[in-house]
């Protein structure tokens, strides 16, 4: 179990590196991640390395016995590259530069900037791989983070290569974005540019391959560094840090290729549900690389400085949230900070040292979780033993995220929504992929899956054919890969497991809703609708009268028998809730997209159904439960006291535990082996 943080020492003056590892000493500080924003400290020239003062600083903290996690430092490009290489900046939609400064201020896809970072990571990498301090390699920073999208003539050049590369001939590529549509047939791979802005709306099909093309410029950069390093000799894991569910980046593709799977996750101390959404990013990274321990590498002490207003966390919640990432896998509890920043945009920005001192809450709080963590035993490398799986595909959230739909629909909210409606009854969910390996699962619930492959379509079945409950939401199955419709209508590719055929999306006005900053921790809430019109239907279900917003499909069975139907608005009367009987297994279809209050009732419904067990039943509203092999954690997300009845042996403390009082956002770790 590693604790610490982000160490920039390039802020202090040397005397302060000192203070530094004593204090970490004092904290319970194992490791540190150094170096991430040092490329203009360690290459003051082009050709010129300085790595005397970093030297310093591993030894010292080697002497100190605090293990390194070794940046890479390429994601802040030094002014005199950009002096010298102006041609690596990015650029937006709109063809505006944007400037160094801050940080994030280069293309990918530069040749420049790759080049530059070969050698600067070539230098760190044969300076450091075997320094007996380094455990860890931290690959540049949050790769897209700032910048999601660059459309730079550095962009458009490799676009056109990727494209070249996926469709082998021009005429493959007018196929699959159906270029005769709007006189966009493209006569070579020469004329391609990314999706700048143009009049109106852009080729679905161009902007869908757009967001792949991104994702893998960006992995290409990891995996150029990853593989510098391994030339160097370096044995140690190599890693770089996610941002939970980060559109640019689809990290189930990335997985593979990280020894393992880190994240940086900010709750928003204001929003008193985000603690779900960060159940629900833990969650996700834990899915990511089955059965491999991740790291929570960066999540603050207390208040942020990047939202329109920061929250501190409550008295306790940090830790709580530390409590919540190791229950769903985590093997390490870092921070971003080490110490707060005196200047810079960050400098209002918590840190494990505060500016305010040592006599504070947070040091208390930081050097309490230190000792804690200490104390803890090795911990299970099982994962929860789940029985559901949600659906979350990344290129399903890229095509769905196109304009020109029915209704425009936020689709990780939905997906976000499913999470925390499981979360509640505290049955435990991983996330999937449709194409990935589904035999351990009883219930697959996949929402709003606009896209999908023939290949997912036919896992999916296949899952259901099994025995399995495929439990599927509206606006689902309309197009193939190529955000194309398919031959035959609409539920095309899942008919076969749903049994039922679309007319009509019919969609509502959408509720208005109030997002904050972008971030996982973020949850929208609905205040209204966004203007006249229809915007909700209900549905008679089994699981009682639900509220459906965003589409009132009409549909029709083929094969499959009607559970329930709209009972207002336009489609009053007509199918909503269907079961289709498919081998040994059932594919559930519901014309809506239920609101919350409904995807809680319907997931509630699927758990009495299936029998799907909760972690411990009863849990009060605000605590959760999380399971990691024989051990379990339970959490209290909220400032009252809450009982939880819990059976074995205190892990920390070795006494045996038969029911747990938990405090303001108290945590226990319970071993229930002897209970199984
Ligand atoms: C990100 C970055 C860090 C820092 C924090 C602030 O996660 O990786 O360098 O800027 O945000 O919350």
């Amino acid at each position: 179990m590693h604790y610490g943080g982000d160490y920039n020492p390039e802020q202090w003056p040397e005397e302060v590196w000192r203070e530094d590892v004593e204090l970490m000493q004092r904290a319970g500080v194992t490791m540190v991640s150094l170096g991430i924003f040092s490329w203009s400290r360690i290459q003051p020239a082009e050709g010129e390395f300085d790595f005397e003062w970093l030297d310093t600083v591993i030894d010292l903290l080697h002497e100190g016995g605090i293990a390194v996690d070794l940046a890479t430092a390429t994601a802040s490009p030094p002014a005199w590259a950009i002096e010298s290489y102006p041609d690596m900046l990015p650029r937006d939609a709109d063809g505006t530069l944007f400037g160094p400064g801050s940080r994030q201020h280069y293309a990918p896809t530069s040749p420049d900037y790759r080049r530059l970072a070969s050698a600067l990571v070539t230098a760190i990498a044969e300076r450091y791989a075997t320094h007996p301090a380094i455990v860890m390699w931290h690959v540049n920073n949050e790769y897209g983070c700032h910048l999601n999208y660059d459309y730079s003539d550095n962009a458009r050049d490799a676009f056109r290569v990727w494209l070249e590369k996926k469709y082998g001939t021009i005429d493959a590529l007018n196929r699959a974005w159906g270029t005769d549509f709007w006189s966009q047939r493209y006569t070579s791979f020469r004329q391609i540019l990314p999706p700048r802005k143009a009049p109106y709306s852009l080729n679905p099909g161009g902007m869908l391959d757009f967001k792949r093309f991104t994702s893998d410029a960006l992995l290409e950069c990891y995996l150029m560094e990853r593989d510098i390093i391994r030339a160097a000799g370096a044995t140690q894991p190599i890693t770089t840090n996610f941002m939970g569910a980060f559109a640019p980046a689809d990290y189930f593709s990335w997985a593979p290729h990280l020894d393992l799977i880190t994240d940086d996750n900010y709750p928003d101390p204001n929003d008193p549900e985000s603690f779900r959404a960060s159940a629900f990013a833990r969650d996700l990274m834990r899915s990511l690389k089955p059965g491999v321990p991740w790291m929570l590498m960066e999540q603050s002490t207390n208040a942020l400085n990047w939202r329109p207003t920061n929250a501190p966390k409550a008295p306790g919640q940090m830790a709580a949230l530390s409590a919540q990432a190791i229950g769903r896998g985590a093997d390490g509890i870092l921070f971003f900070q080490w110490r707060q920043s005196r200047r810079g945009s960050e400098k209002f920005h918590s840190a494990m040292v505060p500016q305010a001192g040592l006599e504070t809450r947070t040091w208390r709080e930081v050097t309490e979780l230190g000792a804690q963590l200490k104390r803890l035993p090795e911990l299970p490398r099982e994962g929860q033993d789940a029985r559901a799986a949600l659906v979350f595909d990344w290129h399903n959230w890229w095509a769905v995220s196109n304009t020109d739909h029915p209704v425009a629909i936020d689709y990780l909210e939905l997906v976000q929504r499913w999470y925390a409606a499981f979360h509640r009854l505290d049955v435990p969910v991983d996330l999937v992929r449709p194409t990935d390996d589904l035999s351990a699962y009883d219930l697959v619930v996949a929402p709003e899956l606009y896209l999908i492959t023939d290949e997912g379509a036919a896992n999916l079945t296949t899952f259901a054919e099994r025995g399995g409950t495929l439990f599927v939401t509206a606006f689902s199955d309309m197009v193939d890969g190529d955000d194309a419709f398919r031959e035959g209508g609409f539920l095309v590719s899942l008919r076969r497991a749903l049994g039922v055929w679309l007319e009509e999306s019919g969609a509502l006005v959408p509720p208005t809703r109030v997002v904050g900053a972008t971030s996982a921790g973020e949850t929208a809430s609905a205040v209204g609708a966004a203007g006249p019109g229809q915007s909700s239907a209900t549905v008679r279900t089994p699981a009682g009268d639900l509220r459906g917003e965003f589409f009132a499909e009409e549909i029709h069975p083929t094969t499959a028998e009607v559970l329930g139907e709209f009972t207002d608005g336009r489609t009053a009367g007509m199918p909503a809730f269907t079961r289709n009987a498919v081998g040994e297994g059932r594919g559930y279809y519901l014309a809506t997209i239920p609101d919350a209050a409904g995807t809680n009732a319907l997931a509630q419904w699927l758990v009495s159904e299936l029998a799907l067990d909760p972690v411990l039943p009863g849990l009060p509203e605000r605590v959760e439960a999380a399971r990691r092999g024989d051990l379990v954690t339970v959490v209290n997300h909220d400032s009252a006291p809450a009982s939880v009845a819990i059976r074995g042996v205190d892990v920390l403390t070795g006494e045996p535990v038969d029911g747990v009082e938990l405090g303001a956002y108290g945590y226990r770790f319970v071993s229930v082996q002897e209970e199984s």
